[in-house]
């Protein structure tokens, strides 16, 4: 017998505000040409009265829906996210307290940055496999609009807000890459880099979240390479070579970042999924948003080969293999 995590339940939640780069051209020194071909990013979505939590409980009711099983069922809740309503509790527990979760369900937030929904996967794959939980609710969720230093046109056009989430439960498999359900994953990190990207503050040293600071040529050259990285490990564990990928799901920062890495692991333009047009980097929302977007336009199918990648702050890395 060998226990897979499927994948029931998907869903995404945006904030109503979109904030086009001629609107951002009002506030900083930048137009929509300089944003577009450096980026990719057309809009974003910014929250108004709405915090991260209500982004993150949007999410998870439409993936509790979409599994079709009740709140009762759920064993954990994970939410990967830099921007919590709170320091303590975690948004987890908020986002339990507005689901009425049933006491003993496990609560927990991932500190991981734009790798923080593959790091929330693969920890709550390894609790299904280990037979700890049978039902997790996997979270990103972010609110990067408040962390952002409106005034920095280096970094203020890049971010957007946004929630995405899964529901993931125990199913038998054959051990074979024909079971669907999370195929392989694999975590990396490399804190030689920790300075490169950063808030300039945090509850310790400041006593405030401070704001998103980055070395961005850095960041971009470590961020093809180690995308492609991951991407290329789990597709080898879980034996499965390039012409069988179905879909690529990156972590969504720039587009020629997305496409660097789609031409590294030559794949076809048509099978790497774009979203950093209308999203922005939501850093981990970035991945299971545009998951549920692609469920629900009916492109990604049952039983399609997904890879997910995701490189942020830290630096961390990683990548899934998913049979959907
Ligand atoms: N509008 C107009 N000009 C801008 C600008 C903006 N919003 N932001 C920066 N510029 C200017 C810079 O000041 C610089 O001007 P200078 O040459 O007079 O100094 C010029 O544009 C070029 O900047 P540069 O840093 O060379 O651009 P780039 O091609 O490296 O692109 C990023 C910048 C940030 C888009 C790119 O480095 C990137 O995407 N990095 C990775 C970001 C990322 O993925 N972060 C999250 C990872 S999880």
């Amino acid at each position: 017998m060998h226990i897979r995590s499927e994948i029931i339940g998907w869903g995404h939640y945006l904030p109503k505000k979109v904030v086009t780069n001629d609107d951002l051209a009002k506030i900083v020194d930048t137009n929509d040409e300089w944003i577009s071909t450096r980026t990719g990013i057309k809009t974003r979505h910014l929250v108004e009265e709405e915090l991260t939590s209500d982004l993150a409980y949007g999410a998870a009711k439409m993936a509790i829906e979409k599994a079709g099983i009740s709140v009762d069922e759920i064993d954990s809740i994970v939410v990967a996210t830099v921007t919590p309503d709170n320091t303590t509790p975690s948004l987890a527990a908020k986002v339990a307290n507005k689901l009425n979760a049933k006491s003993g369900t496990v609560t927990y937030d991932i500190s991981a940055a734009c790798s923080g929904f593959v790091y929330g996967l693969t920890q709550a794959d390894n609790m299904i496999r280990l037979g700890q939980i049978k039902t997790a609710l996997v979270i990103g969720s972010e609110s990067l609009s408040k962390i952002v230093d409106w005034t920095d046109r280096n970094t203020c056009v890049l971010f957007g807000d946004g929630a995405g989430a899964v529901v993931i439960r125990a199913k038998e498999g054959e051990g074979t890459s024909a079971d669907t359900g999370i195929l392989a994953t694999k975590l990396y990190a490399d804190a030689a880099h920790y300075e490169s990207l950063k808030t300039t503050g945090g509850v310790a040293s400041t006593k405030t979240a401070g704001f998103i600071f980055m070395d961005g040529k850095e960041v971009f050259k470590f961020a093809v390479n180690s995308l492609s990285q991951a991407a290329e490990t789990v597709m080898q564990m879980g034996g499965i070579s390039s012409k069988d990928v179905d879909w690529l799901i990156p972590h969504q920062a720039n587009i020629r970042i997305i496409s660097n890495v789609g031409e590294k692991l030559e794949l076809p333009t048509e099978k790497v999924i774009v979203a950093v047009d209308h999203h922005g980097n939501t850093s981990a929302a970035s991945i299971p948003l545009a998951l549920s977007e692609n469920i629900e336009s009916g492109k990604i199918k049952k039983g399609d080969i997904i890879v997910m990648t995701a490189m942020g702050a830290g630096f961390t890395w990683g990548g899934a293999l998913i049979r959907f």
